[in-house]
């Protein structure tokens, strides 16, 4: 088989490490690609935003499937121009990406359907969505409406930062807001694969999305996670895709826009059970690193199978053994940081026992490979517990010189506080 992945990230690098290994594969590209994607397969500097020059790509060499890394083309309907061409794309069509790209529609969708999330109300008028806001009382949460980058969401816990918060998603007429209970609990994402009807579980991961240790400092796309997450029980996961997947998926075809490909729902453990805080219509990013890692199966006849609408006869094998990714940064992340600085040691730190060193973010000068975005590299790792899998990725990092670099150093400090316990 001919293989077409979009994206740059490290996610797109664990899918290309994962899709390599499949004997089903013939030729893979990555459009565009990064240094280390390379090692697996042939970038090509395709722009991905102009759907009309993939689908001329995927003809002239006879690519048999696509593969979707992030959620701005899936959003742009790149699944449904490739279908109307007659190529094969793992992913939901426009429609049914709306799960991630509104909001508001995914709330109205949960309440419509029954489905368990934080209670809210829509608005596009500030002075009314401030009048809801001093009725409720803080702490509460407000939404933009549309993709955000995970930059959207603001966790007030005064009144004042949730006004402010409106005020700068409503302030000039226009936009849309949803404001929302706080929810407490313990956070979890949980992963299916879906084709339409029938839903597969995949695997639970926890991620860190504040950048510095103790969780401080600003949200960032994630700078580490582990899988599984000890709070999704088997019998957590078995609620959850009873109160939350197939509801969805039974809802979402039966208003004509089935939901095909990976759906990441980031869950609230309340006291109550699973909540749904959001869905993501794609992998996580770094979450799909510890998964690939732990996946014995060979992903690319499940990314097919989801295509067909063939996985209910399906199943995946998994190692039990844990799997952890630490992110390492360019200083000044999220914010402003420098591009093009030079990261050593990657052969030395890539033959630490168990680790797997995946590229976000960088490019390749001659032999040297450079910074090229704001999270470069995801230093992933297994191993018979959390605390084993942490100290592997950690011994590789500290054989990296980068000194305009940075990650957290207590990735996975929950997991590792429970095995202690126990
Ligand atoms: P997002 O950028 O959409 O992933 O959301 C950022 C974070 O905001 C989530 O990971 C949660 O930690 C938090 N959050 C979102 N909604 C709620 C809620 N209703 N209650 C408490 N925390 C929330
Ligand atoms: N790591 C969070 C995300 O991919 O949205």
């Amino acid at each position: 088989m001919n293989i077409l992945l979009l994206g740059s990230g490290g996610r797109e690098h664990a899918l290309a490490w994962k899709i390599a290994a499949s004997p089903l594969l013939t030729r893979l590209w990555c459009a565009p690609g990064n240094a280390g994607i390379a090692s697996e397969a042939e970038c090509v500097a395709l722009d991905v935003a102009d759907h009309g020059a993939v689908i001329a790509f995927c003809k002239a060499n006879a690519v048999d499937l696509v593969v979707v890394g992030p959620e701005a083309p899936l959003a742009a309907g790149i699944v449904d121009d490739l279908a109307a061409a007659g190529i094969k794309a793992f992913g939901p069509s426009r429609l049914a990406a709306r799960l991630e790209g509104s909001k508001g529609f995914t709330k109205d969708l949960c309440k419509a359907n029954g489905i368990p999330t934080a209670a809210y109300e829509r608005f596009s008028d500030a002075a009314m969505a401030k009048a809801y806001i001093r009725a409720r009382g803080a702490p509460i949460v407000v939404k933009a409406d549309g993709l955000a980058a995970g930059k959207g969401v603001v966790v007030a816990m005064t009144l004042a930062e949730a006004e402010a918060a409106i005020d700068a998603m409503l302030g000039e007429g226009k936009g849309e807001a949803v404001v929302e209970e706080f929810l407490t609990g313990e956070e979890a994402s949980f992963f299916v694969l879906c084709d339409g009807v029938t839903a597969l579980p995949l695997a639970t991961a926890q991620d860190h999305k504040r950048a510095f240790d103790g969780d401080k400092g600003p949200n960032t796309g994630g700078m580490g996670a582990y899988s599984p997450a000890p709070v999704m029980s088997e019998a957590m996961c078995a609620r959850a895709m009873d109160e939350i997947v197939r509801p969805t998926l039974k809802a979402m075809a039966a208003m004509g826009c089935p939901y095909k490909g990976v759906l990441y729902a980031g869950l609230m453990i309340t006291a109550d059970g699973p909540e749904l805080i959001e869905y993501n219509v794609r992998f996580g990013d770094p979450e799909c690193q510890v998964l690939m890692l732990r996946l014995m199966s060979d992903l690319v006849p499940a990314l097919l199978a989801s295509c067909d609408g063939q996985l209910a006869h399906f199943d995946l094998r998994w190692f039990d053994e844990p799997a952890l990714t630490v992110v390492m940064a360019a200083n000044g992340y999220p914010g402003d940081y420098a591009k093009g600085t030079r990261i050593e040691g990657l052969a030395e730190a890539g033959q630490v026992e168990g680790v797997q060193i995946f590229h976000a973010g960088t490019r390749a000068q001659g032999d040297a490979i450079l910074a090229n975005g704001g999270r470069v590299l995801n230093v992933t790792a297994s191993g018979k517990t959390v605390g084993e899998a942490r100290a592997r990725a950690y011994a590789a990092i500290d054989r990296i010189r980068w000194p305009e670099g940075f990650c957290r150093r207590d990735i996975g400090w929950q997991a590792i506080a429970r095995e202690k316990a126990d």
